[in-house]
Parts: structure tokens; C-alpha cells; sequence
């Protein structure tokens, strides 16, 4: 069987195209986030929408997502069925918000990084106007101007 004239694609066509070892293949499977097709000549076969699947897996963790929250947006839908343009719309909508978190979460830092960062140390030029007189530490320990959600 070749992967090109069936619906089945071989193991080794779906790590090709996926970029993932067969080992991932069969973790993803026991995780229950894809289902193979059944074997041919002792392989591994799945049907090619499970290449959709698997890019929507790995799009997700690219968001940060863990598997187990990948499974939970996945389990409302079949497991031999491909997330259309219009599913990964609905789902990743709320991940939208945590990348947004995130972006603003690393702009916060760069900032810092020129910055006093509220961390007690008073040795920078800014320091006497953005932590004077340390009143940082009344917030508690380390870097308080990094963390998220600072009173200042
Ligand atoms: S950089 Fe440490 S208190 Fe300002």
C-alpha cells in the first residue's frame, strides 16, 4: 500500500508529514488525542485526517497548552474526525487571550530590562522614581515590578 492511493497513510508517511517520531504517534494514541486505522503488515495505518489532527495538536502546544487541555478541547469532537478552519476559529479563541497574556507578559519584561525592576537592589538611575525608597518591598520579596497583576 502506498500512502498516495488511499485514504490509509503508513505510520512512517504520517511521521514524515507530521514531523513526529512513531513513538509520539503511539503516546499521542494512548492519550486518546488520535486513533489509528488498524494495521497493514504489522504498521500502523491512519486515515489521513489524522495529519489535520496532529497539526492542530501542535499548533495548541505551540500556544502553550498541555496535552491534557489539547484532549479536553478535542473531546467534544469524534476521535476520527479533522477540526475544520471554523472548529480551530472556536477553539483557539480563548487561546487567543492567553498568547495576548503572554505578548504582554514579555513586553512587561523587556521593558524591565532597562528599568528598575523593583527587586530591593536601589542601584539604578530609575530606581529613586519608580521604587523609592524601596517601597516595593512592601508588596513582598523579589522582582515586584515583573510579576503580573502589580499593584504599581
Ligand atoms: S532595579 Fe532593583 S530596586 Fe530598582
Amino acid at each position: 500500500m502506498t500512502p498516495h492511493t488511499t485514504d490509509r497513510l503508513h505510520i512512517t508517511y504520517v511521521c514524515r508529514r507530521s514531523g513526529l517520531t512513531a513513538a509520539t504517534l503511539r503516546f499521542y494514541e494512548e492519550q486518546g488525542l488520535i486513533q489509528s486505522a488498524g494495521r497493514t503488515g504489522g504498521k500502523r495505518v491512519y486515515h489521513r485526517h489524522v495529519l489535520r489532527r496532529l497539526a492542530f495538536i501542535a499548533a495548541a502546544q505551540r500556544v502553550g497548552l498541555s496535552l491534557a487541555e489539547i484532549n479536553a478541547a478535542l473531546a467534544p469532537m469524534p476521535i476520527e474526525y479533522a477540526p475544520t478552519p471554523a472548529d480551530w476559529n472556536r477553539l483557539s479563541e480563548p487561546w487567543k487571550r492567553r498568547v495576548d497574556a503572554a505578548i504582554n507578559s514579555l513586553q512587561v519584561l523587556r521593558t524591565s530590562l532597562d528599568e528598575c525592576i523593583g527587586c530591593g537592589c536601589l542601584s539604578m538611575r530609575t530606581c529613586s522614581i519608580l521604587n523609592p525608597e524601596d517601597e516595593a518591598a512592601v508588596e513582598g520579596s523579589g522582582p515586584r515590578w515583573l510579576r503580573p497583576n502589580r499593584s504599581q
